[in-house]
């Protein structure tokens, strides 16, 4: 069909939605939210959103490799999510190792290393921790994207964490400082986010990384995780191009 808008009018491809290459967001981290609530609207359980969710989490970690993002976060089950259903949790815990499985050799070649962040308690599957680590240990040496998934992780836990090896260390009070904490957090050599993405329409945080996101900027997304594909990165990075992040300082122009 024929455009009627004349010479500004540009045809909608997957290409001229790439965002600009300067300033990419070195880490990006998402709350995947919105998996039951789309189950829901099509009269499917619960577990059938979180399977839907397999797609956006494929795109959007192609979307990152494609743009050049370096680091790339994503919270896959926390500490509270314990709380759901039995039935669910057991779901969430075969679904995670079975995309794991699935998914691991393709990723390998791509070069994204693969992390797990959180803690490795009894609740865990052991055959799921295994080959938790299995994959860590196949990826160490990737070097094109750092993908960190947040698994029974909780931001306080994190913390909690982190002071309990303060003190088993004996550090004194005047050496606790920043540099303290952060070098006992699950992954100090991890940057912190530049951007935290949330799906869903929901204006939490949820007990995500809450030391490392002092600073992020925050974008927050209507559409339900199931959703969400790589383009949708791509609009919130375009976004976070635009922002003026001052670290407490003022413009420097201004
Ligand atoms: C996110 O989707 C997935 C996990 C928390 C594991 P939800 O399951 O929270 O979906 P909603 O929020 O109920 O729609
Ligand atoms: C946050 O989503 C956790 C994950 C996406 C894994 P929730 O759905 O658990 O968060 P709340 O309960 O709505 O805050
Ligand atoms: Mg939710």
């Amino acid at each position: 069909m024929m455009n009627t808008e004349g010479a500004s009018y540009v045809p909608y491809t997957t290409d001229n939605a790439l965002p600009e290459k300067a300033n990419i967001p070195k880490h990006i981290a998402i709350v995947m939210d919105g998996n039951g609530r789309w189950a829901k609207k099509r009269q499917l359980s619960r577990t059938e959103g979180h399977a839907e969710g397999e797609k956006s989490i494929l795109d959007v970690i192609d979307g990152a490799l494609e743009v050049g993002v370096q680091w790339l976060s994503l919270y896959a089950f926390s500490t509270e999510n314990w709380r759901r259903p039995a039935e669910e949790v057991r779901y969430l815990m075969y679904f995670n190792e079975n995309l794991l499985l699935k998914h691991r050799d393709n990723l390998h070649k791509k070069g994204v290393r693969i992390r797990f962040s959180g803690r490795r308690d009894w609740r865990i599957p052991k055959k799921l921790a295994q080959n938790m680590d299995d994959a860590m240990q196949l990826t160490k040496s990737n070097r094109a994207l750092v993908l960190t998934i947040c698994f029974n992780y909780g931001g306080r836990a994190e913390i909690i964490d982190a002071v309990k090896n303060i003190v088993s260390d004996g550090l004194p009070p005047e050496k606790i400082n920043e540099k303290a904490i952060k070098s006992r957090l699950y992954y100090p050599d991890m940057p912190d986010p530049d951007l935290v993405i949330r799906t869903s329409g929901e204006y939490r945080i949820s007990n995500f990384l809450l030391w490392e996101i002092a600073y992020s900027e925050l974008f927050f997304s209507d559409m339900l995780w199931p959703d969400f594909r790589s383009e949708h990165l791509y609009q919130a990075i375009a976004e976070f191009q635009n922002r003026s992040r001052r670290f407490g300082r003022v413009e420097k122009d201004g």
